[in-house]
């Protein structure tokens, strides 16, 4: 049995924390419930409106909007000059991603470099500016929001899954190569979550809500994971692709037309 006094306590604050693409769903959700755990909340977007609704709906850390499209490797530099007027950071989350929802075929090289772009170079760029600021923290805490398709192949989502198993690889490699520093860094793998990053119709799985991922995530960051899979079914997809891979690829091969509606069986394209 487990010693219970042996246990770390779990975190009572991750003090200055950045949340990246937080004017909506999961982003939204992780600042509401980040909040009581935060002295200042620092959010980042495009959209100014939403960004202050948030905002308003947050009651005890100062709550501070940042207006910034994340475009690529430079455009991550430029927010983390941003945050210069702030004393300091203490953890940092890497949110923003998009998803073109498009079969490898109908893919331009275009929407490929956007996905990369936005979901992987932005974070190398801001993080690569900001690490020497955030490592001065009593507890640097760096978390990435990859994705289950990181590990589990979906239909339509071939360079997003690229692009999401980038950021868990290069946050693992990081966390080794400032572990000295006390960085700490953390991976959160939602599956299927309620958001406009998901097409209207573009599966009939059932899908989490965007507060159920940020609980689960905070309670997890709270205990000090390096890996947080939200929800005991994208877990147990999680293990068994990882106990049996071909397996678990031949199943979705055979199950995507059923579940992702217009998926053509033979040539894997949509109709
Ligand atoms: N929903 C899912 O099923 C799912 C599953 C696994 C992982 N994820 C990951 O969870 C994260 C959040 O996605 P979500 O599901 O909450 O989608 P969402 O509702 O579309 O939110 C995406 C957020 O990213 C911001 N964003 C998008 N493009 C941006 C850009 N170029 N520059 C700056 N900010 C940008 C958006 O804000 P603005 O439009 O205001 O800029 C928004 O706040 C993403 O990294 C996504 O890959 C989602």
């Amino acid at each position: 049995m487990k010693n219970p006094f042996r246990r770390k306590a779990l975190r009572a604050s991750f003090g200055t924390v950045l949340i990246t693409g937080a004017s909506r769903g999961i982003g939204r959700a992780l600042a509401l419930a980040m909040a009581p755990f935060c002295e200042r909340l620092i959010l980042t977007a495009r959209s100014e409106a939403d960004l202050k609704a948030v905002a308003s709906q947050i009651k005890g850390p100062s709550v501070h909007i940042l207006v910034h499209a994340l475009t690529g490797f430079e455009s991550g530099v430029a927010l983390a000059k941003k945050l210069r007027k702030f004393k300091g950071v203490d953890t940092v989350i890497l949110n923003a991603g998009v998803s073109q929802n498009l079969p490898f075929l109908s893919a331009t090289q275009e929407t490929l470099s956007h996905e990369f772009n936005v979901n992987y170079f932005s974070a190398l760029g801001l993080t690569q500016t900001l690490l020497p600021r955030l490592l001065k923290s009593a507890e640097p805490t760096l978390v990435g929001v990859s994705s289950l398709t990181a590990g589990v192949p979906f239909p339509g989502n071939a360079n997003y899954s690229a692009s999401k198993a980038a950021l868990l690889a290069w946050l693992r490699t990081l966390a080794v190569e400032h572990s000295a520093e006390g960085l700490r860094t953390c991976a959160v793998l939602p599956g299927y979550t309620d958001t406009g990053i998901v097409p209207e119709g573009g599966s009939i799985l059932p899908a989490m809500s965007p507060e159920s991922v940020a609980e689960s995530t905070v309670e997890g960051l709270r205990a000090r994971k390096s890996l947080i899979l939200p929800g005991w079914i994208n877990q147990l997809g999680f293990r068994f692709e990882r106990t049996a891979p071909v397996s678990f690829d031949w199943l979705v091969a055979r199950l995507a037309p059923l579940v992702v509606p217009g998926w053509g069986s033979e040539s894997g394209d949509r109709e």
